[in-house]
């Protein structure tokens, strides 16, 4: 065969290639490892200027392929005072205008910032691979909007919002075809207390259980004066909820939480489904129940 047809041959062979495996090259195979898995936050607004941005405290690795889903509401008081009520995608059908993070966006909508580029989030959530940097949230509005001073009535041209974020992230590499036995999938590993607690528990997550159980809210019990780990494991420890067998805690029929047991009621506040905390809820009780936060 002639020189040129030769490469000719190899072009279209590998072009081939290409179209029967979009993924990975031939002889390899996708591989997905969870990075993160359901983390949770909360972005609230209360007594401050509707444009500040909140921060996750998380930091995003470019190789990593993220999902970011949002539910809840915001509730914005028109200049007229006239209230009305979203979800993170904003108002329908408008524009935010000049000076909001991304002006031909709905008015309102919840925007992730990473780094310094804006992304809209909205009802659809976000999902890919982005340069790294660090994650924090904003609405989508001009400058100048205000959030109400509680307690409300709210006065005109003002926003409240409250909207539950879960971050989780996969890896997905190609990794070479062996010709070995297949390997049996990892087991997630299962989240120590302090992860548990800093992920779904700790003030600014999904729980912020003890933003009330401190003593901050009358009618909730006080499990103790400051908001850490050791405080909520000890409170539900004398409880024995995490007692084997049963382990309450975590149970879909005795649970007190929300994402566990649909009938319950915790985190009072924001009664929203949340299975990925669950999962992280019961792989930490399956394993143990262990406090390694002291
Ligand atoms: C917005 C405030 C608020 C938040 C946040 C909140 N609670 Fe509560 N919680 C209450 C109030 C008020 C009560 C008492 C009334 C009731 O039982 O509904 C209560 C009662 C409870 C009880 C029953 C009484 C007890 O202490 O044994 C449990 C258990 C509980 N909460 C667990 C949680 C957990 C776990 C979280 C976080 C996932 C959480 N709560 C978040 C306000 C809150």
């Amino acid at each position: 065969m002639p020189k040129h047809a030769a490469l000719l041959a190899l072009v279209a062979a590998s072009l081939l290639a290409l179209t029967a495996c979009p993924k990975c090259p031939q002889g390899s195979h996708e591989v997905r490892t969870s990075v993160v898995s359901g983390k949770g936050f909360t972005f609230s607004l209360n007594d401050q200027a509707a444009d500040t941005r909140v921060e996750s405290g998380y930091d995003l690795a470019s190789d990593v392929t993220y999902t970011i889903v949002a539910s809840g509401s915001l509730t914005t008081f028109t200049t007229t005072g006239e209230k009305k009520t979203y979800g993170p995608e904003g108002r329908d059908g408008s524009k935010a205008g000049p000076g909001a993070p991304l002006p031909d966006f709905p008015y309102g909508a919840l925007v992730a910032f990473i780094g310094s580029t804006p992304y809209y989030i909205g009802k659809g959530g976000l999902s890919g691979q982005y340069p790294a940097g660090h994650l924090a949230f904003q609405l989508n509005l001009p400058p100048g909007t205000a959030a109400p001073p509680s307690p409300t009535p709210a006065p005109p041209n003002t926003v409240t919002a409250n909207i539950t974020i879960t971050l989780s992230g996969e890896r997905i590499e190609c990794v070479q075809d062996d010709a070995g036995p297949p390997k049996p999938k990892p087991t997630p590993t299962p989240p120590q207390w302090s992860e548990l607690y800093a992920s779904v528990f700790a003030p600014g997550t999904a729980g912020h259980c003890l933003n009330c159980h401190d003593g901050t809210d009358k009618k909730a019990p006080k499990w103790g004066a400051t908001r850490d780990a050791n405080v909520m494991y000890d409170y539900f420890n004398a409880q024995h909820v995490f007692d084997a067998p049963n382990r309450s805690f975590g149970s879909t029929a005795d649970s007190r939480i929300i994402w566990c047991n649909p009938s319950a009621q915790m985190p009072l506040d924001q009664q929203v489904a949340n299975k990925a905390a669950c999962d992280q809820v019961q792989a930490w009780l399956a394993a143990g129940a262990h406090n390694d936060a002291r």
